[in-house]
């Protein structure tokens, strides 16, 4: 399992997206937090803001939907060149047509679950999925405290993929720092968002090696 560190935008200086990009070189994904204040409470960016990022970065951009409509939306973000698109099961209505949908236009298709949102009803959606977030916070902010009350599903989950025995990258977001990170690489995370870790750190680049560091050993 290769490590991925994916650092979230939302920590970044929004008037200064193409800078913050090129701050992490070493990301292997740029993850972009789309929130709609109705599915979470809080309102971030869209869909001509990814473009606009895609234009300025080569690093593949992570789309993490916070929104009620994903089966309208999510599509769209795949079409415009997104790497992955992640929607979330709470809010999916159609989810198997709409991870298809993702997949059809090109992207990797993913699926979050809230820390309360259980795994095991989602068992026989893995071979549409190409990536599980399993949020390691309440979603809608970042800075928040991790819970460590989600790691056992971590475990779960990756259970639930080794029986499946398709590759499937498993996702953390919330709270991933330098005291976090080894827990949830050890409970079978491979793929990790850090949004204050990263872009709170003076050396965001550096910050993203001691992370990769820190899950790999
Ligand atoms: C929270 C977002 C996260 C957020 C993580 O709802 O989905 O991606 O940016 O931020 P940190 O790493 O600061 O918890
Ligand atoms: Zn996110």
């Amino acid at each position: 399992m290769a490590v991925q560190i994916s650092p979230s935008i939302l920590s970044a200086d929004f008037a200064r997206l193409a800078d913050e990009a090129a701050r992490v070189p070493n990301a292997d994904w740029l993850h972009v937090d789309v929130m709609d204040n109705h599915f979470v409470p809080n309102l971030t960016i869209g869909l001509p803001v990814v473009e606009a990022l895609l234009k300025v970065t080569s690093t593949p951009i992570d789309c993490h939907l916070m929104i009620e409509d994903p089966d309208r939306w999510a599509p769209a973000y795949a079409e415009v060149g997104a790497g992955s698109v992640t929607i979330h099961a709470e809010a999916a209505k159609a989810p198997v047509r709409t991870l298809r949908q993702i997949r059809a236009a090109g992207a990797r298709s993913g699926f979050a679950l809230n820390p309360a949102t259980a795994v095991e009803q989602y068992e026989d959606l893995l071979p549409e999925i190409d990536m599980l977030l399993l949020m390691t916070v309440e979603p809608g902010f970042g800075g928040q405290k991790f819970l460590d009350v989600v790691l056992p599903k971590i475990r779960r989950a990756r259970e639930l993929i080794a029986r499946y025995g398709g590759e499937v990258w498993l996702q953390v977001d919330g709270g991933v720092a330098a005291d976090t990170i080894e827990r949830c690489a050890e409970a079978g995370a491979d793929v990790f968002v850090a949004g204050s870790a990263v872009y709170g750190a003076a050396d965001p680049s550096a910050a993203i090696d001691h992370l990769r560091e820190l899950a790999t050993t």
